[in-house]
């Protein structure tokens, strides 16, 4: 029995074959139209059809950026991507046409904080808080070995916890969200004001984009501040504060053994999780007097949602009597 997770981007979806120790044994990638839920559909049973030529896939786990309800069927509400009460699940059941493929939808932090606490940076731990830095802020939290979704499914939406009251506003439609404030999206474009505002600063950065702030994407970022540039420092140190100011927060509710960080802005490494743990540290409360839980980076790059999805779909698959 093969389990499949798929992971549904701001630009691509992958899809992977997982066996149960949580390797890939085959990917294929699409792309996607975050406006056009219908072609989404299409392309994950395209790429689920090509893999099917050399798998016997049984469970199907998707991973989709957004509210996934209990019924583990629908997209109730996307930030970022155009589903409202979306039957994903249904669609991608009808489009592949076997009544025994077991598919299940799950929110995508969800299901890449599942692979790390399984396979990754939280393995060991019992009480984890993921968090994954992408166009939006994603979280998983972990409590007690299991992963929490709440009565309706929406737990765990830690992007869109207030963190500045009244401020900037969010696809979610409330205003100040942290998602706003730490996520690829704010990285970029705070990247892109710099750029547009201060060019002697952002020399390096507008080079790298080829001259053009809006074409600054969040690697050239990343690799400007590697290679030292000040701007590109300061602004992963404003990312990374937002960031651990936040959790401070979380750790109030939950006070998780680790916060696992994901995301591909992860490769800035201590020039991002440097300034997350001396904010962390800074705004914690009782700070000084019990133990600051580690921050971490993840573990699984990109691949942890399709793990995670795939892990979460087979565990949903019946028992054969
Ligand atoms: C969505 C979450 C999602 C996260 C990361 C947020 O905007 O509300 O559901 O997990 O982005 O994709
Ligand atoms: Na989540
Ligand atoms: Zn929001």
């Amino acid at each position: 029995m093969d389990a499949v997770g798929v992971d549904i981007g701001g630009t691509k979806i992958a899809v992977g074959v997982v066996d149960p120790a949580g390797r890939i044994l085959a990917k294929v990638r699409r792309p996607t139209q975050p406006k056009d839920p219908a072609s989404i559909d299409a392309a994950i049973a395209d790429a689920i059809a090509e893999l099917s030529r050399t798998y016997n896939i049984k469970a199907v786990g998707v991973a989709a950026a957004g509210f996934a309800s209990s019924d583990r069927n629908h997209m109730t509400f996307a930030p970022n991507i155009a589903w409202r009460d979306y039957p994903l699940g249904d669609n991608i059941r009808a489009l592949i046409g076997k009544d025994d493929v077991t598919v299940v939808v799950e929110n995508d932090a969800n299901a890449a904080g599942w692979a790390e606490f399984a396979h990754g940076a939280g393995k060991g731990t019992n009480t984890m808080v993921m968090l994954t830095i992408g166009t939006g802020l994603g979280a998983a939290i972990v409590v007690n070995g299991e992963l929490v979704r709440g009565a309706y499914g929406f737990a765990a939406e830690l992007g869109h916890i207030c963190l500045v009251p009244g401020g900037l506003p969010c696809g979610c439609g409330q205003r100040g969200c942290w998602e706003q404030y730490a996520s690829g999206s704010a990285l970029t474009r705070e990247a892109r004001r710099a750029a547009a505002d201060r060019t002697v600063r952002a020399a390096r950065l507008l080079e790298k984009a080829g001259g053009d702030p809006a074409a600054i994407k969040g690697p050239h970022v990343t690799q400007a501040a590697v290679e030292g540039d000040e701007l590109a420092i300061e602004l992963l140190r404003d990312l990374g504060t937002a960031i651990g100011e936040g959790c401070a927060s979380i750790a109030a509710v939950l006070d998780p053994e680790v916060f696992v960080i994901g995301g591909g802005v992860i490769a800035a490494g201590d020039l991002m999780l440097g300034p997350a743990r001396e904010a962390f540290a800074k705004h914690l409360t009782a700070s000084g007097h019990r133990p600051l839980s580690p921050i971490l980076a993840a573990d699984m790059a990109n691949d942890a949602g399709i793990v995670g999805a795939a892990a979460l779909a087979r565990e949903a698959v019946p028992l054969e009597f």
